[in-house]
């Protein structure tokens, strides 16, 4: 039964393919006479149907020229998560990538507007910007998200929810007294004089990455030593096509 959904994701690559497969087993929905649909196995309601798209993430990766994925950047408030985003956002925009930074500031004041700083909002926050994300990858774009994001269990949920590879985490590794010292938005401020509560790194905790794709070490070395890094990073690993400097290097002659 499960092998008939499969031909209606045919056009998605292995990897997802594998990852999809997965999931329609764990539900079990996909009915022989009705290939071109299956049930959500997340949803609350069972009459809720996927509606499968012609033009899929692979096609849309082809005609953009690059992988989609999500670029997770996590640490402290100050320790570079925006800064990083928007530089590389901004370097992958003039190289012609589909993409779009969501900020951590940015998504609370609309599509997160309701939630707070407790755990379980916390937990909400990272939910809803994971589900973006997803569409963003579905969508063929390459979606940078900045956003605190201090628990792991969080972090986590959100890569297993995308397929190997697509969740590529940016640990920005600057110091607490660094951050602090920095103090971009002056909360660190408010944080020590009490006028903010659950605050991370003062107040509330920060669980360190275990093992993410790629530590920036922010708190010494420079914007552009550490987005260099990531994209280097990204164009290692087929993410994005390498930069034509890259690709003449070996034809360069040097006198
Ligand atoms: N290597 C680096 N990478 C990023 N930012 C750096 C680096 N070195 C110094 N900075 C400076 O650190 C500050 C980081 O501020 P930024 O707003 O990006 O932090 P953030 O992690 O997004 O914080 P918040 O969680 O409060 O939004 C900026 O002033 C930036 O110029
Ligand atoms: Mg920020």
């Amino acid at each position: 039964m499960l092998s008939s959904g499969f031909s209606m994701i045919g056009n998605l690559n292995q990897t997802l393919a594998d990852h999809m497969i997965q999931r329609l087993a764990t539900c079990g929905v996909v009915d022989g006479k009705n290939k071109d649909l299956a049930l959500i196995q997340n949803s609350m309601n069972s009459n809720i149907i996927l509606h499968h798209a012609t033009v899929t993430r692979l096609r849309r990766e082809r005609q953009n020229g690059h992988k989609s994925f999500i670029l997770w950047f996590t640490g402290f408030s100050g320790s570079g998560k925006s800064t990083l985003a928007h530089c590389i956002e901004e370097i992958l925009f003039l190289r012609g990538c589909r993409t779009y930074v969501f900020d951590g500031d940015n998504v609370r004041h609309g599509l997160c507007a309701d939630l707070g700083f407790s755990a379980a909002d916390r937990a909400e926050n990272i939910r809803r910007i994971g589900e973006l994300g997803k569409l963003f990858i579905d969508a063929g774009g390459i979606a940078l998200t900045a956003f605190i994001s201090p628990f792991r269990r969080d972090r986590e949920r959100v890569r297993a929810s995308v397929a190997p590879g697509d969740f590529i985490e940016v640990f920005c590794h600057a110091p607490l007294n660094v951050c602090e010292q920095r103090d971009v938005k002056g909360l660190y401020r408010k944080a020590r004089q009490g006028e903010i509560s659950e605050f991370t790194g003062i107040s509330s905790p920060y669980e360190i990455p275990d093992n993410p794709e790629i530590i920036a070490m922010t708190g010494e070395h420079g914007v552009g030593e550490c987005a260099g890094q990531i994209i280097e990073y990204l164009e290692r690993n087929g993410k994005i096509p390498q930069s034509i400097v890259h690709r003449f290097q070996h034809q360069i002659v040097t006198r």
